[in-house]
């Protein structure tokens, strides 16, 4: 959710916070503020809105220059998105300014505790109240530090926090519980951050911040530790792409640009997994063959798209690896009752590493002994950190909203996964493994073949841009592939968008067809004859009731010609792998749709990049 930003050093902090606001916007836009410290002054500035509104109020007037700043993107939580609750907040006598990530439960009985005592709220958010209670501790003379050591001390739920203070002039603070927050390490400045992508184009040498830790933030250093004042254990690392990933490279959107990405990025995630002698290694899985030969159970939570993607491991897993499966919403996981046990093994998928209710359901896991495995695409993020394992995948920065090339790097990991729990409990032969590897190792020129084909979708998606639904249907994998369809539709085009098992149309959705109503139906490879025929049937069954019918299939698949008023072909791939090339149409399909709607497909009304509330 929320963006951070921080800066202390030699330059124009305004500059460095803004720039680095720029680039964390994808994760929250309502409105935009920066506080700077200058002659011994705190200036803030703040305007709802995207940051194009921060923007015109920072040209009309311009806030004196300082070297020290901090700066927030914000998707509101309490308070509606107007200037009034925009960040930074500041205390009643305006020498501290604060920025917040995240929600602070108590923050109502602390509200209340400092009305009692005088202090004038001036907004409805829950981070306000950290303002004034740094104000109460900075009483105790022992500076900024020591007073958001105390006051993190008294916050119930998930933060990070950046504070200046007009007594330590030369020093920016961070916390950070639950929510992410790294350091950019620069010669003679330093940055503090959600994300690198803020300070990437100023260094790539980064600090990874665990939980419950305070950062002080010098010119000439940084000091990590924890909410006890003890020094913590950090973990350095460089930051492997550079800031032209985190820039659109003459595509409008981030988003054309990152589904283009995409055969470079399933490329990317399979380099180095697979051994000389053919077999796969997964070195960073930290779950030993014993370990894996015991597990009796899969199960797999993650949130959107990821859930997508976990929906198809199940299909892999139960064939490959011979292992019973389950799919679970991470935000549902918790509030039953699952049944777990230390041979229980947890898959938890997220690209951010931040959403909160995957991390929720990590720890859930965790009290009930599984062993947990993370699938995460950003290095230096809280699941890995919370896994006994992880597989990372290489889709570099996704910063447009919606999920693309994320997503088709989770379906390699969790393909690899599969295949190398085959491979260890021998459910598989290894020249099968090895078989189905060399076919993965294809699928970068597949998806670039799909890439090379999309015009015409492109034109049908600008002819349906009228239209108030569109419904998405699959078989077996296509399923979650009709889901992933019909969540980037409702996303981006903010249309109404279902995405059913072609079987289950019989059993009610097929109500909901009419004469035009456009029906994307994604056909598995004619190999799987059983599955091929009965979803032709059902493209006759929704045809017949006047449906238009936009067929994903197998190029040269003659059989669901005459059924399909637009044909979009697709190479042919083994089934459980075709989710890579079917989701792709759907992508384009949706992005064009929403642009033609006018719409930012970047950053779509009401979203945020990553969820790190519950
Ligand atoms: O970072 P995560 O993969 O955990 O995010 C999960 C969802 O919030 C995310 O996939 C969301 O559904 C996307 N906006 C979909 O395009």
């Amino acid at each position: 959710m929320c963006g951070i930003v921080g800066y202390v050093g030699g330059r124009a902090a305004l500059d460095v916070v803004v720039e680095g606001l720029a680039r964390l916007e994808y994760r929250g836009y309502d409105s935009a503020g920066v506080a700077v410290l200058a002659d011994g002054k705190l200036a803030t500035a703040k305007r709802a809105g995207k940051l194009v509104n921060l923007r015109g109020v920072l040209e009309e007037d311009p806030p004196p220059a300082g070297t020290l700043g901090m700066g927030h993107t914000r998707w509101a939580t309490h308070g509606p998105p107007n200037d009034r609750n925009a960040h930074p907040h500041v205390d009643c006598t305006g020498s501290v300014a604060v920025i917040h990530n995240g929600i602070i439960e108590n923050f109502a009985e602390l509200r209340a505790e400092l009305e009692e005592s005088g202090h004038g709220l001036a907004s409805d958010t829950d981070t306000e109240a950290v303002a004034h209670l740094l104000e109460e501790e900075l009483k105790a003379g022992d500076g900024l530090a020591a007073a958001m050591r105390r006051v993190c001390g008294r916050l119930d739920g998930a933060f990070t926090l950046v504070a200046m203070h007009t007594g330590d002039p030369d020093l920016v603070v961070g916390a950070r519980r639950n929510s992410p927050l790294v350091v950019g390490v620069g010669e003679g400045e330093n940055f503090l951050a959600s994300d690198v992508a803020a300070f990437i184009a100023h260094t790539r040498d980064a600090i990874e911040l665990g939980q419950d830790q305070i950062v002080e933030l010098r010119a000439d250093g940084v000091r990590i530790t924890d909410f006890e004042g003890r020094p913590a254990e950090v973990k350095e690392y460089h930051v492997d792409w550079d800031v032209s990933a985190a820039e659109k490279g003459g595509y409008d959107y981030f988003m054309l640009k990152e589904i283009a990405e995409q055969p470079r990025a399933v490329a990317d995630t399979l380099l180095g997994r697979i051994g000389a002698d053919g077999r796969l290694r997964l070195d960073e899985m930290r779950i030993s063959d014993r370990e894996l030969r015991e597990v009796d159970k899969i199960i797999i939570v993650a949130c959107g798209t990821s859930y997508h993607a976990g929906l198809i491991a199940k299909y892999a897993i139960e064939h490959w690896a011979g292992l019973p499966c389950e799919v679970e919403l991470a935000s549902e996981f918790r509030y039953r009752d699952p049944i777990l046990s230390p041979t229980t093994l947890v898959i938890a998928i997220s690209q951010s590493g931040e959403t909160m209710d995957a991390l929720m359901a990590v720890r859930h896991a965790r009290e009930q002994r599984a062993k947990l495995l993370g699938i995460c695409n950003v290095n230096g993020s809280t699941l890995p950190r919370e896994c006994d394992g992880v597989l990372y995948t290489h889709a570099g920065p996704e910063i447009a909203v919606a999920s693309t090339k994320a997503f088709l790097t989770q379906l390699v990991a969790v393909y690899l996964i599969a295949l190398y729990i085959a491979q260890t409990r021998g459910t598989k032969w290894g020249d099968e493994v090895f078989a189905m590897v060399q076919l993965l190792e294809r699928m970068p020129e597949k998806v670039e073949k799909v890439l090379e084909t999309m015009e015409p979708v492109r034109e049908l998606a600008r002819s349906l841009a009228g239209e108030r639904c569109v419904l998405f249907l699959g078989r077996h994998v296509g399923f979650p592939v009709a889901l992933e369809g019909a969540l980037k539709l409702k996303e981006l085009a903010y249309m109404h968008a279902e995405g059913f098992a072609a079987g289950e149309l019989k059993h009610g959705p097929i109500a909901l067809i009419e004469e035009d109503l456009p029906v994307v139906v994604v056909v598995p490879p004619r190999a799987r004859d059983v599955l091929h025929d009965k979803i032709v049937s059902n493209i006759q069954e929704i045809r017949a009731r006047g449906a238009r019918t936009i067929v994903i299939a197998e190029e040269g698949d003659e059989s669901v010609v005459p059924y399909a008023d637009t044909l979009i072909g697709v190479p042919a791939v083994p089934t459980l792998l075709q989710p890579l090339v079917t989701t792709v149409p759907l992508q384009v399909f949706a992005c064009e749709l929403a642009t033609a709607k006018g719409h930012d497909v970047d950053q779509p009304r009401n979203l945020a990049k990553s969820v790190t509330v519950e």
